[in-house]
């Protein structure tokens, strides 16, 4: 599991981050997330303004995004609430970033599913690219982070790198696609099997291969 800790708050920090504010499109797009909640629960937008000024932060550093102390504040002062509110919800959910990563966040899952179907040689394929867990790369372009079950089992093993998963990973594969990312392309995200759609059988559907003909009525059986 990710070690999970909070960026130092120093004075860098302060003059980095401190006057964090929207962006003139964000500040359009907050308002609108604001809006969706009913009058005094604002403070449910919490998650989806984490991720919109994590999405800024990246765009600023040219990287996947991750929240200083000084943006939670500024987000906790958008919702009123407590800035410790703010900091429990990022925390907990690992789909914030609460320290710098790279350019591009390869998080490998090493749940028991991936596990059993190669996980430990997705982690080997990035460990030999000079990846290492819970750093960022030299060159600013890898983090890599090993997480929990992303609900991609029946396409195991599967990494997700930024906004994208891709699945059924051998690490020629893995290869592949983190060649085409550091060149600047955009591979195909989703299953990697040639031949596979998404989550379908492997080989091809077992059951349920024919439409009915005709409608059987049962009730007589009973
Ligand atoms: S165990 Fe890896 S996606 Fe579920």
């Amino acid at each position: 599991m990710a070690d999970r800790h909070l960026e130092p708050d120093t004075p860098e920090l302060r003059a980095r981050w401190g006057a964090f504010a929207w962006s003139k499109d964000n500040a359009k797009q907050a308002k609108a997330i604001v809006a969706r909640y009913p009058a005094g629960r604002q403070r449910s937008a919490v998650m989806p303004l984490l991720d919109l000024a994590q999405r800024q932060v990246g765009a600023e550093t040219q990287t996947q995004g991750w929240l200083p102390i000084p943006v939670m504040e500024f987000v906790a002062a958008q919702l009123d609430m407590p800035v410790i509110r703010v900091v429990e919800v990022a925390s907990f959910y690992t789909m914030y970033n609460l320290v710098p990563v790279g350019r591009f966040h390869v998080q490998v899952c090493g749940t028991t599913p991936c596990m059993l179907r190669g996980s430990d040689d997705i982690m080997a394929a990035c460990k030999k690219r000079g990846m290492a867990k819970g750093h960022t790369s030299a060159d600013g372009m890898w983090t890599l982070t090993e997480v929990e079950c992303m609900g991609n089992c029946a396409s195991a093993p599967m990494v997700q790198i930024n906004d994208d998963n891709y699945e059924d990973l051998t690490a020629d594969r893995l290869d592949t696609v983190l060649d085409a990312l550091a060149s600047g392309k955009s591979p195909k995200a989703g299953t990697q099997e040639p031949g596979r759609h998404t989550v379908e059988p492997l080989g091809g559907p077992s059951t349920l291969k024919e439409m009915v003909k005709a409608n059987h009525d049962y009730r007589g059986d009973w």
